[in-house]
């Protein structure tokens, strides 16, 4: 295990004209016909004019995604030798997110640049933060001779001018909450990066019980024999095929508030997916590491939660499990039973295809995580292709109770990782009735294939309890080149969902 991505040294300043690499100024895109570009509210006065007119002859335009970077014009009163205009938009319609991709687009552009300053900052300062950290994440771990030439952006001085004591405190706790955010999101990219020979079950499991208990969690973990003793079917029957056995992890923030709300947070931890004996094609298999991007999430959620002192208990389920193929793994037409706690447990199951194994792993640990009768359950999966069918790569699928699912969907997209409701389709229920046993594991009909799943695990839900269950297929990995602040790889979605989930109850109830 390398030591945790931390990203630019963050500090906050009142003074421009201090000397440093780069100033990273917003860019508003032209209000109308032949107006011209203008900067964010943070440039002072003197530097406006000149600044934004030197930017707009090398062609900025203020669009997302746009950087481009000057000499830092004459007479400005800028300390800053080089100024980066990154684009954010509309000024009418900006919105924090649009500020956390432009703060990312700027420190991947100022790799190898010691120290930089921002105004981006005072636009939202949180935002401005998460940005510029999680834009200069990289995983490098595993290079020696292909190691990378420049270093990551050093340090980021962000431009704030608090006009009291009491405000200034508020605005480093905002920077300490957002550098927390942060670490959590890279924390759960380190792990999705990290390849599969070395982050077996048993390792993932070392990894999070190390990890839970310096941030002061309880954490409890369960191995092979525990599981097959208490029927967790699910975890046991999609991890006998593998050499490196099944856990299951348990990590308890108790936030020791008189009546909190209690969330229960679970995550498909599968650490490798062959498909097992339903064995998937080898193109594009490799990125079956990412599998267990779901408990990815999850335990870097629960760290963060106990981090940040959230008046809110969570309690993180977390099952493990690697799907190979091989004399010992389950078979198509196998019927095994899942976990049978209290409350919707010891269905029966005939696993149909091996393949679809999240949700035999998952349904124990929510069985388990309903146990502890949980005012909320959101639970997170690498689940099916379907969802990318749906809703492509960026957008993750939510479904669950009503009302819940919507809150969460609308808090995901708050933060910029867009979660979108979807349905369960009553007719969808009868195609997982099976021939032998209580249900099926998948459904002869290939339509709807994530919501499937969700009516799936619909069945091993308590009653009464608000549950959300959010498809990340696509989200967690990112297959193609860097863009605002997600870098190549693991992306730590849904950490800030489940964050806003959090906070939201812990507010409202
Ligand atoms: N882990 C996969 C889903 C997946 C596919 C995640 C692509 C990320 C990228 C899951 O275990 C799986 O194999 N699902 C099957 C379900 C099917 C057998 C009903 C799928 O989506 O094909
Ligand atoms: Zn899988
Ligand atoms: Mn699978």
């Amino acid at each position: 295990m390398s030591t945790p991505f931390t990203g630019p040294a963050i500090t906050l300043t009142d003074d421009l004209a201090a000397a440093t690499d780069a100033l990273v100024v917003g860019v508003y895109s032209a209000a109308g016909d032949g107006a011209s570009i203008t900067l964010d509210g943070g440039v002072p006065e003197a530097a406006r004019g000149p600044v934004a007119e030197a930017l707009a002859l090398l062609g900025a335009e203020g669009k997302a995604g746009e950087a481009v970077r000057i000499a830092t014009p004459a007479g400005s009163g800028l300390g800053a030798t080089t100024v980066l205009g990154v684009g954010l938009g509309a000024e009418e319609s900006v919105t924090p997110e649009a500020v956390r991709r432009a703060a990312g687009v700027a420190a991947r552009a100022l790799e190898g640049v010691a120290a930089a300053a921002t105004t981006l900052s005072s636009i939202d300062l949180a935002a401005a933060v998460e940005g510029a950290i999680l834009g200069a994440y990289r995983f490098a771990e595993f290079r020696t001779t292909s190691a990378p030439k420049k270093a990551t952006l050093g340090a980021l001085a962000l431009l704030s001018a608090p006009a009291s004591e009491a405000l200034a405190e508020e605005v480093r706790g905002t920077v300490e909450q957002a550098r927390l955010t942060a670490g959590a999101v890279a924390l759960a990219r380190d792990f999705v990066n990290t390849p599969p020979n070395v982050l077996s079950p048993g390792e993932f499991a070392d990894r999070a019980q190390r990890l839970g208990t310096d941030a002061g969690l309880e954490v409890e973990v369960f191995d092979e024999e525990y599981l097959d003793a208490n029927g967790y079917g699910g975890i046991v029957g999609v991890g006998k095929g593998s050499s490196r056995p099944p856990r299951l992890v348990r990590l308890r923030h108790v936030s020791g508030v008189d009546g909190a709300k209690h969330v229960a947070l679970v995550g498909k931890g599968i650490t490798f997916d062959t498909g097992g004996i339903s064995i998937k094609p080898a193109a594009g298999m490799e990125q079956m590491t990412s599998d267990m991007g779901g408990a990815a999430a999850v335990i870097a959620t629960v760290i963060l939660a106990a981090q940040l002192g959230l008046p809110v208990d969570v309690t993180a389920t977390v099952p493990m499990a690697e799907n190979m193929p091989s004399h010992t793994a389950q078979r198509p037409g196998d019927v095994l039973t899942q976990y049978p706690g209290a409350g919707k447990g010891g269905i029966t199951v005939e696993v149909i295809n091996t393949d679809a194994e999240g949700r035999l792993i998952l349904a124990d640990a929510m069985v388990r995580a309903c146990e502890d009768e949980p005012d909320y359950l959101i639970d997170t999966a690498t689940l099916t292709g379907a969802q990318m069918v749906a809703l492509g790569t960026r957008t993750p699928g939510v479904m669950g109770t009503d009302d819940f699912r919507d809150r969460v969907a609308e808090l995901s997209r708050s933060v910029g990782e867009n979660g979108w409701a979807m349905p369960f389709p009553e007719e969808l229920r009868a195609d997982i009735n099976s021939r032998v046993a209580d249900l099926a594991n998948v459904s002869p009909n290939r339509w709807g294939g994530m919501l499937t799943a969700g009516v799936y695990l619909k069945e091993f839900v308590a009653d009464g309890v608000q549950w959300a269950h959010i498809d990340v297929a696509g989200p967690a990995f990112n297959t193609g080149g860097p863009f605002g602040y997600i870098t190549k790889g693991g992306t730590g979605v849904p950490v800030r969902t489940m964050l806003a989930v959090l906070r939201d109850i812990a507010q409202r109830g």
